[in-house]
């Protein structure tokens, strides 16, 4: 059967249904067809790689389904945890996977040169590692120069020409300290949500009761945390979920962002990948408020010869 656009539309709608998380079913539909377009586009084999890969569910999946047109001699991925690792060993024995810090310069640079690199919900790590125990929340200014500085280093490991994915977290645009009013829509989701705003590590989440019953004030900044963490809250993973920020920039900071390091944006896309999951949860009172687009797909080039950059974003 000829491999074309046609066979692998078909493909991934079959193979990624079982992907609950639509959001990584988005970054691995986007990256099948850049790996088909470089690789039809340079004739050699595309080297693909994935900082913080996880259990490879991305890459490992990429490479492996397109192993004809990819280098499976390469590194595929990079993860600090050994356990992921392990996992990815074992479902994509074929790869190259390496133990790691991927924000390390050193480290980077023993890599060879790629194609294609995927950043897939790895950046908002950086950004919630940044904590500062005397501040209580993340320092946001020190946790925004960290998430650039790795863009720089992670984009020199790209060839001139060469592609990035990115598939993350989105800061919402408008004032964050706007109040928004949420009725929760049963007890078990008010219980959570009480979790939530204890345990929540990022930022303090402060909220006033409006004195109808179930109906809370809280900002719009923590409401998007919240909402994104509502679906995590009585599960095991909340446990790490707690201690991230899912997002970092808003859209024109990643703009700003890609701009510095040399990088094209091709296409930018703002998605919501768990509205009906929010809406079993919780209401939004005020009228005409809606649900934030809370994720961001940009798919950008480095500049064949880097030219003058724009500065690094000020904040
Ligand atoms: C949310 S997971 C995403 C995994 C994968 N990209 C996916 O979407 O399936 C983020 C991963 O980044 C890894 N990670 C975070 N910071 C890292 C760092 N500085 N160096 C290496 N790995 C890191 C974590 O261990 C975790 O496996």
């Amino acid at each position: 059967m000829p491999e074309n656009d046609g066979f692998w539309n078909f493909y991934w709608e079959v193979a990624l249904q079982p992907m609950e998380n639509l959001g990584k079913r988005e970054a691995v539909l986007a990256g099948s067809q850049l790996i088909r377009r470089i690789a039809q586009q340079t004739g050699r084999p595309v080297r693909v790689l994935e900082p913080g890969c996880g259990e490879g569910q991305i890459v490992g999946t990429l490479v492996s389904r397109h192993s004809q047109i990819c280098d499976s001699k390469v590194v595929a991925g990079i993860d600090c945890n050994p356990r992921a690792l392990t996992r990815c060993r074992s479902d994509f024995p074929g790869l190259q996977w390496v133990e790691g810090d991927f924000t390390d310069p050193a480290l980077l640079s023993r890599l060879g040169e790629y194609d294609l690199v995927l950043l897939v919900n790895a950046l908002h790590e950086v950004y919630s590692a940044v904590y500062s125990p005397e501040l209580g929340q993340v320092d946001v200014p020190a946790a925004k120069c960290a998430v650039e500085d790795v863009l720089v280093e992670i984009i020199k490991r790209l060839a001139p020409g060469g592609w990035l994915l990115l598939f993350d977290g989105l800061e919402p645009p408008g004032d964050p300290a706007e109040p928004v009013q949420i009725r929760f829509l049963h007890e078990q989701a008010r219980a959570h949500f009480e979790v939530f705003a204890a345990q929540y590590r990022p930022f303090r989440i402060s909220y006033r009761e409006t004195g109808s019953p179930n109906v809370v004030e809280l900002s719009r900044r923590d409401f998007t945390r919240y909402i994104d963490k509502s679906i995590f809250l009585g599960k095991a993973l909340w446990q790490t979920e707690r201690l991230e920020s899912y997002q970092y920039f808003r859209e024109d900071e990643f703009r700003a962002a890609f701009a510095h390091c040399g990088l094209e944006i091709s296409e930018l896309r703002t998605l919501t990948v768990n509205a009906e999951k929010w809406r079993r949860t919780v209401e939004i009172v005020a009228p005409g408020v809606e649900f934030p687009e809370e994720h961001i797909l940009i798919v950008a080039r480095r500049e064949q010869a880097p030219a003058g950059r724009p500065p690094r974003v000020l904040r």
